[in-house]
């Protein structure tokens, strides 16, 4: 009863995305008694902390502008965007319209399925071979990828964003060049007021409870080139995936645990990553060309998006990102001319 009322309460947050947390809660509701998610008590105890983690987020002050430490370039910076075949035509041709129309050489698409269409639109679109199933070992599989291309690619940066995610890459761009990318640098937005509990499985029956920050996949983050080559012994090849193994978690955790807890570096907070598990609403009309990643879904069943006037109405654009787009590139061809924002 508790189960597949949990279930159906975490379909209607969420839609088919994942994350995190999220997927501990599956993995904790499909597990025998005794067994849930480390450190999760209840759905009761779940909703109670991200409850708890959205009064507290919002808060957060604005981070102050850095200097520049780096002259960096939209070139040095490797966007992986992750999408499942199904949602090709359903998200990805939104972004592609939007933001990837503008930043093609830098973008990256991970999917799980061929798509001769996509290929003309895109010009990098990687197909992982990774299940199109939900689960925690595709995302894992997807995310092995991304790393393997990233290192390939010799880029500075690797960003890795959701098929609901708008990047600002202009602002991205200015962001990152505010650290050396040759340092341990890891910088996102974390998903919960605290540190993340988890069980880290060192033989058959040892266990050692480990824990750790990660930033939230679905608002996107980005590792500096100096951190994702320390982070090899544990990203590379197959490697990724026996690292999630050993903590039974997610992607994006896996990610916050080979940086906060194997190497010890911390989480850069940034309040600039936006996902559609915050109230969006939030972010402030006058500060939207500010930040650097944008999304939109539900949210306690309301459809979640920025709150903006903008080039087109709610009905024209649900997502918000056409609007976003026409106030931040306002030459574009279909953009309509004299916009009072
Ligand atoms: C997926 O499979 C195809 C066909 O076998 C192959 O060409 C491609 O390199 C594979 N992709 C990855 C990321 O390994």
């Amino acid at each position: 009863m508790l189960k597949s009322c949990g279930r159906k309460l975490l379909l209607s947050l969420v839609g088919s995305m994942f994350t995190c947390l999220l997927v501990l809660m599956s993995l904790g509701a499909a597990r025998p008694a005794g067994q849930g998610a480390p450190g999760l008590r209840s759905f009761a105890d779940y909703f109670g902390r991200l409850s708890r983690a959205r009064r507290e987020m919002p808060a957060a002050p604005p981070s102050p502008p850095r200097p520049p430490a780096e002259d960096i370039s939209p070139r040095d910076v490797f966007i992986a965007v992750k999408t499942t075949k199904k949602f090709h035509k359903a998200r990805l041709e939104l972004l592609l319209d939007t933001w990837i129309s503008r930043n093609r050489d830098m973008t990256f698409i991970f999917t799980d399925g061929e798509d001769e269409e996509l290929k003309k639109q895109a010009r990098n679109v990687i197909n992982t071979n990774c299940s199109a199933a939900h689960s925690r070992q595709a995302l894992s599989c997807k995310m092995a990828v991304e790393y393997d291309k990233f290192i390939e690619s010799g880029r500075k940066w690797f960003c890795h964003v959701d098929d609901d995610n708008y990047v600002n890459v202009r602002t991205l761009v200015k962001l990152l060049s505010s650290y050396p990318h040759t340092q341990d640098i890891y910088i996102g937005k974390p998903s919960l007021d605290r540190p993340i509990q988890a069980t880290e499985r060192i033989s058959e029956n040892k266990m050692h409870p480990v824990h750790f920050w990660f930033a939230t996949g679905g608002a996107g983050f980005c590792i500096s080139r100096g951190l994702a080559l320390k982070m090899s012994p544990w990203a590379s090849g197959g490697h990724f995936m026996s690292t999630a193994e050993k903590i039974r978690l997610p992607d994006d955790c896996t990610i916050g645990y080979i940086i906060e807890s194997v190497l010890g570096v911390k989480l850069i907070r940034s309040n600039l990553f936006h996902s559609h598990l915050e109230n969006l609403h939030q972010v402030p009309k006058t500060e939207i060309h500010k930040q650097v990643t944008l999304s939109y879904g539900m949210f306690e069943n309301k459809r979640n998006s920025i709150h903006m006037k903008g080039a087109f109405s709610v009905e024209e654009d649900p997502s918000r990102f056409r609007s976003v787009h026409c106030l931040l590139y306002p030459d574009t061809p279909w953009c309509p001319a004299n916009v009072v924002y």
